[in-house]
């Protein structure tokens, strides 16, 4: 089936508001308060927040949801009135936390491309697949997304310092965020990070520190210096608004599709913020009449060097331990603990999706072989989930006909490691 079938577009006009989309005004945000996504605990919406308290010494406090008056908004905002939205993730601002147009900070970001990639179709003997380009974004990755959210949100609750420890691209966008915002940015880097990361951070007014260790270790730097030195933690999930940013990439991905989801999304997973984001704009576009109950089956693509949620998947636990000795060329991938795992694990197995590890010794090459079969710039990240792509159709696990979107989170070139091992394989 093609995205812009006959079919398709009349199924549309059956539920949809008939009015033309020139003459609806975006609304206001209807976010009414926070929820805990464990006890369910529901916090004003002006109130500035970290974890909830709620949870056990096994179990840390769990994440925050943003949660909206959507009946509210749903005879006055149907989906033909996002026509004549802006070209970038505010085009969901009806959906999104900001409370004053003043506070939505915009570097571009979102509204990313849904490519077709012949070769890498053909390649792959899967017709129906396409690539979610995240490349294009602020800072050249995904992570824009959510970083233009949490800081917004800061901006708005009046925070004049965030911390956040990352992989790499959290911190370039922080650092971008935050100089857009006039808020100061630390951020906590592993010392092993590509240089570009480091310049980026530093270009746009950040602090960096580099730690001799993880991303976790970069995380104890942050818990242990932000009563001290007054820093907002903006952790993946820490926070209630990154993910908020991320669900874009769920309603962004629906409209793309002209309001039928894909049957198959393949994400590389981390922290998790993007697959639990676009898991929540799905049930949020359902109750907002957009589309229906059918969901996409949701792929976590990790790396055999760093696989706590396929272990946990595959062991049936809502709750994945620690991966110990994380190692991985998809630095994105290196999280050896998350602190959203049960929503993560929640999602998997509610889509009825699965999680995959792809062996580490396959990313790097992948990572040449795809961008030279599409002309897009893989990031080893986004390389794995092709990988991952290809061995669950091996398995029969996709079948030919599925609709498969795989994300490419960011853009190959700041992976100046990456960009080295190509030579080396050049001359073997
Ligand atoms: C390029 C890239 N892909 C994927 C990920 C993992 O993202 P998430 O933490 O949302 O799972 C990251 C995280 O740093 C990343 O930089």
């Amino acid at each position: 089936m093609t995205l812009n079938s006959e079919t398709n577009i009349n199924k549309q006009r059956a539920i949809s508001d008939q009015r033309p989309a020139t003459s609806i005004q975006q609304p206001a945000s209807c976010f009414t308060h926070l929820e805990c996504t464990r006890c369910g605990k529901t916090e004003p919406i002006d109130k500035l927040l970290n974890l909830c308290s709620c949870g056990s010494k096994a179990l840390s406090g769990a994440p925050f949801f943003a949660r909206y008056d959507l009946n509210a908004i749903r005879p006055i905002w149907p989906r033909e009135a996002l026509k004549n939205g802006p070209s970038n993730l505010w085009r969901y601002a009806p959906v999104m936390p900001v409370q004053h147009e003043a506070n939505r900070l915009s570097l571009g970001e979102g509204w990313t491309p849904l490519l077709e990639t012949p070769r890498l179709r053909q390649h792959l003997g899967l017709p129906n697949l396409w690539i979610k380009d995240e490349s294009p974004n602020v800072t050249a990755s995904f992570k824009a997304r959510g970083l233009c959210l949490a800081v917004s949100r800061a901006k708005e609750l009046g925070v004049k310092k965030v911390a956040i420890p990352s992989a790499g691209n959290a911190g370039s966008a922080t650092a971008a965020y935050a100089a857009a915002a006039g808020i100061a940015a630390f951020v906590f880097m592993p010392k092993d990070v590509p240089q570009p990361f480091r310049d980026e951070c530093d270009f746009y007014g950040a602090k960096l520190e580099l730690v001799d260790g993880l991303i976790t270790d970069c995380a104890q730097k942050v818990i242990a210096g932000k009563e001290t030195q007054g820093w907002f933690d903006v952790s993946t999930l820490k926070e209630p608004y990154r993910v908020e940013g991320k669900k874009t990439m769920g309603y962004e991905l629906a409209e793309q599709f002209e309001w039928e989801l894909p049957d198959v999304i393949i994400y590389p997973t981390g922290g998790g913020t993007g697959l639990i984001g676009m898991w929540k704009a799905f049930d949020e576009m359902e109750r907002l009449g957009w589309i229906g109950s059918k969901r996409p089956r949701m792929v976590s693509i990790q790396s055999t060097g760093c696989a706590p949620i396929v272990r946990a998947f595959e062991q049936g636990l809502d709750h994945a331990p620690e991966w110990e000795g994380a190692t991985t060329i998809a630095a994105g991938l290196r999280v050896p603990r998350a602190v959203g795992d049960f929503l993560m694990l929640r999602a998997i197995r509610e889509s009825g999706g699965t999680a995959v590890a792809v062996p580490e010794e396959q990313i790097a090459p992948a990572t040449y072989e795809y961008s030279q079969l599409t002309g897009i710039f893989f990031c080893p990240e986004g390389a794995a989930a092709v990988v991952a792509a290809q061995m669950l159709f091996g398995s029969g696990w996709i079948k030919p006909d599925d609709r498969v979107v795989i994300f490419n989170t960011g853009s190959g070139l700041k992976y100046a490691e990456l960009c080295r091992l190509k030579n080396v394989y050049a001359k073997t």
